[in-house]
């Protein structure tokens, strides 16, 4: 897993397929590094880059811009804009993904001025994070071998503690970025391949090797005996069961360590049930199940980079389709906590298999609970496929959250539970309906619903429509999924274990 993230030293680096130099525009010129060496191999290495000769390249201020230079035996070398001014860690996201591109061989250097950074630590990080997410293909998701290795340059001979940090970071981002891909493989899978069985054997077949971790995958027994309505609702008009899938990590039992949970919308297919959507409309919904393979990818990441943090993630499982034995519109279901819900459009199926999974966070008694789910279509509309949407009942939480999206790189943008919508989701013959008005804030409504099901809990609500696909390619993103969320919510609990600061 980081068997492929390294440190290495000038003198390894023809040894490399590929060595990336960032490259700093600076008025009428583009610089290199003083400390980048003068010779790689037969190639000398310029200080300064003529800017017309750049832009001829390719190579501008666009930060990821590149120009390879040359190659020579098995090495290029590849000039990689840094653009004009500070670099942020997102920047560094975008250079290793460039250096990627411009590799397209097997093992990539960077070349980092470390007397130029403080936080080694977290630029290594997002190096790694950067390269592997990039490297990602739909099939050869696993089979990502190529080495990435960072090779500090100092005018002085740095302690130890940074190389410490350099190497933690860089391999920190290749754990990161390696559950993150195996999230986006999940959502890529076509969904007559993966019925929600298949999908709970897969995530199953992950986390139990990582350590800390006991998952629990209910059947359709199961789920009738726990009460889940919402979810034997959506399910019964598909011939596959359901599943919900149940895992913890906990590291430390006795320490009582802060609790998150996690919920995720797991719809393998949303074909809309009866309320049928159009064939334009489903072409991309075996991604439905994004939130689930987001929080599962999370608790397995946790795992693996040891915070310490409690996480529980539940996810329940199901195809949405129609049939003579589908739940029809105007149908009533009993959700786990006794609320009832009419669903009057069978294609909003997603907040009744959420308020079954929101009942059972809220009965864990955790610090927090956060979900994610390709919700809504409104969701797509208001913010487009670059933002998610945020809402939150706390204040603190919502802050958090976004302190942990600007470091992500993944935008998220605040919504409100406003409470005089509150009268779009009432039900003549039941506690609520399934749907608010037609046209109108359908992201706040279907946020509204769910927070019937979480009581006075510090609870966040993750609507990622819109940008848990991408229908391109862009920096370190890859064409299709893009388990966007999933870097955002990792973020939040390693700064949430620092500032309960239980080391
Ligand atoms: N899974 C969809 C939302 C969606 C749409 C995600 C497009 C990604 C891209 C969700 O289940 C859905 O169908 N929502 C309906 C709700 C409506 C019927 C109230 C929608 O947004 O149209
Ligand atoms: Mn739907
Ligand atoms: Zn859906």
């Amino acid at each position: 897993m980081s068997r492929n993230a390294l440190l290495a030293t000038i003198n390894e680096l023809v040894e490399f397929s590929s060595v990336a130099i960032p490259v700093r525009f600076d008025g009428e010129v583009a610089r290199v590094s003083p400390l980048v060496p003068s010779t790689i191999g037969e190639l000398t290495i310029p200080r300064v880059l003529e800017v017309p000769w750049c832009t001829q390249q390719g190579l501008t201020s666009a930060i990821g811009s590149f120009a390879v230079v040359r190659s020579f035996g098995n090495c290029n070398v590849t000039f990689i804009s840094t653009g004009k001014g500070t670099v942020s860690l997102d920047d560094w996201r975008l250079f290793a993904a460039a250096a990627v591109k411009g590799a397209g061989k097997t093992s990539v250097a960077f070349l980092l001025d470390i007397d130029d950074i403080t936080n080694f630590r977290s630029v290594a990080q997002s190096l790694g994070e950067g390269a592997l997410l990039s490297s990602y293909r739909y099939k050869v998701a696993d089979a990502i071998d190529t080495v990435f290795a960072v090779v500090p340059l100092s005018s002085t001979l740095p302690p130890v503690a940074v190389h410490d940090d350099l190497e933690v970071g860089l391999r920190d981002g290749v754990v990161v970025a390696d559950a993150v891909n195996w999230a986006k493989c999940l959502i890529d899978t076509p969904a007559g391949y993966l019925p929600p069985k298949e999908f709970a054997k897969i995530a199953e077949s992950r986390l139990e090797f990582d350590a800390h971790v006991r998952v629990n995958v209910w059947n359709e027994g199961k789920i009738k005996d726990e009460r889940l309505g919402g979810l034997l609702g959506v399910s019964q008009g598909s011939e596959e069961p359901p599943r919900l899938i149940y895992a913890t990590y906990d590291p430390r039992p006795k320490d009582k360590l802060p609790h998150v949970v996690l919920v995720g919308k797991g719809v393998t297919f949303d074909s809309g049930g009866l309320s049928l959507k159009s064939g334009e409309g489903m072409m991309t919904m075996k991604t439905d199940m994004t939130g689930a393979a987001v929080v599962l990818s999370v608790l397995s990441a946790a795992s693996r980079l040891n915070i310490p943090v409690k996480v529980t993630a539940i996810t329940p499982v199901t195809e949405n389709l129609p049939s003579g034995t589908a739940t029809k519109p105007g149908d009533v279901l009993t959700i786990r906590n006794n609320m009832t819900i009419e669903v009057l459009n069978t294609d909003a199926e997603g907040r009744l298999i959420l308020a079954d999974g929101l009942s059972l966070a809220v009965e864990a008694k955790p610090d927090a609970i956060i979900d994610v789910a390709t919700l809504t279509g409104a969701q797509a509309v208001a913010l487009g496929d670059e933002i998610g949407a945020l809402f939150s009942t706390s204040n603190e939480l919502a802050e958090d959250l976004l302190k942990a999206s600007g470091e992500s790189g993944e935008a998220f943008c605040r919504l409100p539970l406003f409470d005089a919508y509150e009268s779009h989701i009432e039900s003549d013959v039941a506690d609520m309906k399934n749907i608010g008005k037609p046209g109108k804030a359908g992201s706040i409504s279907a946020a509204l619903i769910l927070r019937r099901f979480v009581g006075d809990e510090n609870w966040a609500h993750l609507d990622i429509a819109g940008p848990g696909r991408s229908d391109a390619a862009r920096g370190y993103r890859t064409k299709g999924a893009t388990a966007f969320g999933a870097r955002t919510i990792l973020s939040y609990l390693t700064d949430l274990a620092s500032s309960a600061s239980v080391d």
